[in-house]
């Protein structure tokens, strides 16, 4: 059984897919948050899973910060950490010490548009595709090993909010699938940092090409 511990910071959509995901092999130790009204707390708290809040105001600078945090998830010494808008960046000793044990999503097809406000960038760009991307956490902000992608098009009438629904749709397939997996070890580095899934052929993206019938 592989020990899962999730952070979230909002609404938690991401850290829900992931749970209802009900992924074989998979216990979810915790969910933690950085904020006490993170919305996503209730959700796992009806679904029995302990949840903690680590509030990132009641610590003088970053790095006392990840300590606290870094503790409280290794109470639950967890085989992966699951970052699911988690919207503190967290610095260089924190990642190394997750380091091939921590996943991201962030949304955008990166490395186009790390950072935030994605979805407006991409419309700003002029893009004709967007997406989201599951990647390893290293310390390069956004730029770790991508595991999987989703890509959607950007239409015509398209404004921030329909974007990023239509993008957050995808996140909800591509993160439990990557978290599955991890859990299933098929998850490793070859040799130019880049990541291989054992046996998944070409499922490591996906790409929704015809208008979406969503908005
Ligand atoms: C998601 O769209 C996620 O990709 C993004 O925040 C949202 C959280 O939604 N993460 C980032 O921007 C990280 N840089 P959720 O709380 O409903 O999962």
């Amino acid at each position: 059984m592989k020990s899962v511990v999730i952070l979230i910071s909002g609404r938690g959509s991401n850290m829900e897919a992931i749970v209802r995901a009900r992924i074989s092999g998979m216990r979810i130790a915790a969910v933690i948050s950085n904020r006490d009204d993170a919305a996503g707390l209730a959700f796992a708290a009806a679904q029995g899973i302990k949840t903690a809040v680590i509030p990132h105001k009641g610590y003088a600078n970053r790095a006392q910060f990840d300590v606290a945090l870094r503790d409280a998830i290794d109470t639950h010494a967890p085989d992966l950490v699951v970052l699911a808008g988690f919207m503190r960046v967290l610095g260089d000793d924190f990642v190394r010490h997750y380091a091939g044990r921590l996943l991201n999503i962030h949304p955008s097809l990166l490395p186009a548009f790390p950072g935030l406000h994605t979805h407006r960038r991409a419309l700003e760009a002029g893009v004709k595709l967007h997406g989201a991307t599951v990647h390893f956490v290293t310390a390069e902000l956004d730029g770790g090993p991508i595991v999987i992608q989703a890509a959607v098009p950007v239409l015509p009438d398209d404004d921030e909010d329909c974007l990023a629904r239509r993008v957050l749709a995808e996140e909800h397939r591509i993160y439990p699938q990557a978290v599955r997996w991890f859990v299933e070890g098929r998850l490793a580095l070859d040799e130019n940092g880049r990541v291989e899934v054992k046996g998944a052929g070409s499922a490591t993206f996906a790409l929704h090409l015809p208008p979406l019938d969503m908005e």
